[in-house]
């Protein structure tokens, strides 16, 4: 082999073994998106979510039921997930950030969080309806039907700074 194809396949194992660590972004739990995403002249994310629903999914849960890998896959974000992928994340907070907006440790610096297109390719994801039927679907023993206009609403996070 000449040097130059051994220059051309180390670049492309590069490449490769960027694409597959996306794959690898660790769950780093709302604490740690907190730090940046609390300021209420900016939409104040995380008391909204900690005030909601989804922050409060585990309460739901009573007896047997709070460790039933059936009713954690929903209830749970830190269940749900490939336990090598749970870094700081804890089940008690129920559906964290990431189970909509995908595992952060590859996007949570600032640097990257301010592009958006950096912060996509780092495994960031602005939810759409599939996400939220993974789990509002009939497969809830208390399926209360999904309207994705109607319950976007309820858990409404916007910054109000930008659009
Ligand atoms: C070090 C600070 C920092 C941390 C930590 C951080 N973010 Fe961000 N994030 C930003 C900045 C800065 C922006 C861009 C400006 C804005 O929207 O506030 C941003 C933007 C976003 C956006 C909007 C993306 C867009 O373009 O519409 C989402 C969604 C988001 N962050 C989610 C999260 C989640 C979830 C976590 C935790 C897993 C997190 N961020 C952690 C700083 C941070
Ligand atoms: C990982 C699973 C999961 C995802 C994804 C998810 N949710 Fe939920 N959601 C739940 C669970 C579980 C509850 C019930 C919490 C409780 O009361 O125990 C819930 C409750 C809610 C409620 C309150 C409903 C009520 O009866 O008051 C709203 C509104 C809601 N979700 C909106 C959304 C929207 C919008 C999305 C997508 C952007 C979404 N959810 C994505 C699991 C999820
Ligand atoms: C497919 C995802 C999913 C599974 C599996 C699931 N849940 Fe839920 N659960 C939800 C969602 C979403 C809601 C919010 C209700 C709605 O708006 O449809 C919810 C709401 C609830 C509530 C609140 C009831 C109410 O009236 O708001 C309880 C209690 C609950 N679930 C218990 C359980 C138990 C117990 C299990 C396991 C046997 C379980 N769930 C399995 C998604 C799920
Ligand atoms: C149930 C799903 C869900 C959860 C949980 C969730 N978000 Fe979001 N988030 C959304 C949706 C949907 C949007 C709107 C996306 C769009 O603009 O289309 C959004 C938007 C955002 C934005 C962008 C706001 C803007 O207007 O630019 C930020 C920042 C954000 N979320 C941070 C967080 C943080 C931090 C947490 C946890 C503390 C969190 N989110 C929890 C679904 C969720």
């Amino acid at each position: 082999m000449n040097f130059k194809k051994l220059i051309l396949l180390l670049g492309i194992a590069v490449i490769f073994s960027s694409v597959t660590f996306a794959q690898d972004n660790k769950y780093i739990g709302a604490v740690k998106c907190k730090m940046c995403h609390n300021k209420p002249a900016k939409g104040g994310q995380y008391k909204i979510w900690a005030e909601g629903p989804h922050a409060k999914a585990m309460e739901s849960l009573k007896g047997a039921d709070a460790t039933n890998p059936k009713c954690l896959k929903c209830h749970s974000t830190a269940a749900a997930a490939d336990q090598k992928l749970v870094g700081t994340l804890k089940v008690s907070e129920g559906v964290s950030c990431e189970s909509c907006h995908g595992a952060g440790s590859a996007y949570k610096s600032a640097t990257i969080m301010k592009k958006q297109e950096l912060s996509l390719a780092k495994g960031l994801i602005i939810p759409d309806e599939k996400v939220c039927k993974t789990c509002h679907n009939e497969e809830s023993p208390n399926y209360k039907g999904f309207d994705f206009a109607e319950y976007s609403a309820k858990i409404a996070h916007g910054n109000p700074t930008k659009k």
